[in-house]
């Protein structure tokens, strides 16, 4: 008979897991204490952007394999395999992870569940926590039942989940017996079938292998920032310069586009966490370099404010378009987002901002209500002084520069993605300028 599952968290991770287990052929329940997101779940809504996952939500609701529940004691007597894929944000006024969630759904499952199965964590977390969580199961579990208990990290990326879950590039899985690793093999048998690496490991390694690759791509991000520091005072292309040691496929190109750098609710958090952990283990330097990699990132942000103000002066009553508020294309994420945090300070300097971003306004203007929010790429551009691109959405690259000329007061552009072709804007008569470019101040 085929496996039942549960899902717990309807967030990113949640919400995507429940509905392409449904896709695979499972019967699956998604369960969230937050009651208004089961009910959106459950009228096919979701409250997130993500491309091709509301079409799979209806339609696994529609065959009947897909629902949602707030009730621990209805998956607890129902579901064979549980996922736990809640949040772990980084808590207030710390740099750790805040792992209240992971801790809840733990306990809530291990007193409710009422039959033999087995536990599967999925939600990014300190090395060190499944070995725990583990433990406590085993303490709070009913003894006649057998509860099997795993670790399996996500690598999903927004904008991408559905694909990334259906055919990820590897699945890592720390299990506490055969047995739990053989319920595993049969959830991703798809996977397998096309040869998807399968990596059976302990739960540390498992937990270290999610936090590494973050860390890995994020020091990446800022690596190549670094040199955008130094491009911006010798001169240089940055972009050639990634091209060119991207050629070397021990670097490879990917993840080295220089820029405003990294946000989102994964990597600026999951560094923080790591060097968190790794110092309460006593080993304060072994990931000190992290910190570093987390300031580089934050310096892109200085700089653009520092471009604009050297572009067109001092900021307060000037009229800035910013072109993007969500971390990155194709999501209406605006956590961490470094789009929304330069529009924010070009705001506290007194400018008048007008932010657009194809689908994150709602989300930003939750975050910082006082923004002006408009509907156009055009209307943010109205009688600007200047406009800056924070989020490389692929109807700003498509900007023709002679039309948004006929809109702005002043031709001034800052390109903090790197995306646009300055040749063509400088043809039309624009000043403009990118992140890792050696930009002649007037003043
Ligand atoms: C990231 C990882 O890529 C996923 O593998 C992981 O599963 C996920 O975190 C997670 O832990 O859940 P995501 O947060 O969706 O995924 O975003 P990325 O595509 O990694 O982009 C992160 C940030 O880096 C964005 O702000 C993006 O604009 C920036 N970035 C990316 C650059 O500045 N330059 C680049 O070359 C690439």
């Amino acid at each position: 008979m085929s496996l039942r599952m549960s899902v717990i968290g309807t967030g990113y991770l949640g919400a995507t897991h429940a509905a392409c287990m449904a896709e695979l052929g499972f019967e699956v329940i998604g369960l969230d204490i937050d009651q208004d997101k089961i009910d959106s779940l459950t009228r096919g809504e979701l409250p997130f952007h993500e491309p091709g996952l509301p079409e799979l939500l209806r339609k696994h609701i529609a065959t009947g394999r897909l629902r949602f529940t707030t009730s621990y004691e209805e998956i607890g007597g129902w579901a064979d395999v549980h996922f736990i894929g809640v949040g772990t944000p980084q808590k207030a006024g710390d740099i750790a992870a805040d792992l209240t969630f992971v801790d809840a759904a733990t306990r809530s499952l291990a007193e409710n569940i009422s039959k033999d199965a087995f536990i599967v964590g999925k939600s990014t977390v300190p090395v060190g926590t499944a070995r725990r969580l583990s433990k406590m199961i085993a303490e709070i579990k009913n003894p006649d039942i057998s509860i099997g208990f795993a670790w399996n990290p996500e690598f999903l990326r927004e904008g991408f989940a559905v694909e990334d879950t259906l055919t990820p590039d590897r699945l890592v899985v720390g299990a506490d017996s055969a047995v739990t690793e053989k319920v595993l093999r049969e959830v991703y048998a798809r996977a397998l079938a096309v040869d998807t690496p399968f990596i059976s490991t302990d739960f540390e390694t498992a937990e270290l292998v999610k936090v590494a690759a973050n860390a890995f791509l994020a020091t990446k991000i800022s690596f190549i920032n670094a040199f955008s520091e130094v491009t911006e005072t010798v001169g240089g292309d940055i972009r050639t310069l990634a091209d060119a040691i991207g050629f070397d496929v021990r670097i490879g190109r990917r993840f080295l586009n220089a820029g405003v750098g990294f946000g989102g609710g994964c990597l600026p958090k999951d560094i923080r966490a790591l060097q968190a952990r790794i110092s309460e283990l006593g080993l304060e330097r072994t990931m000190r370099f992290l910190s570093e990699v987390d300031e580089i990132n934050l310096r892109r942000r200085d700089r653009v404010v520092y471009l604009a103000e050297d572009m067109i002066g001092p900021l307060a009553g000037k009229k800035i378009a910013v072109l993007g508020a969500a971390f990155k294309p194709n999501s209406d994420d605006v956590r961490d987002s470094p789009a929304l945090d330069v529009a924010a300070r070009l705001f506290n300097s007194g400018a008048d901002v007008n932010v657009y971003d194809p689908k994150a306004n709602a989300n930003a203007a939750k975050r910082f209500p006082r923004l002006k929010y408009v509907d156009s790429a055009f209307e943010a551009a109205t009688q600007a002084d200047l406009v800056i691109l924070l989020t490389e959405w692929s109807e700003f690259r498509a900007l023709v520069p002679t039309e948004l000329a006929t809109v702005v007061a002043n031709r001034n552009f800052i390109d903090g993605r790197n995306v646009m072709p300055i040749d063509e804007w400088e043809h039309a008569g624009w000043n403009i300028t990118a992140l890792g470019r050696k930009f002649e101040s007037k003043n």
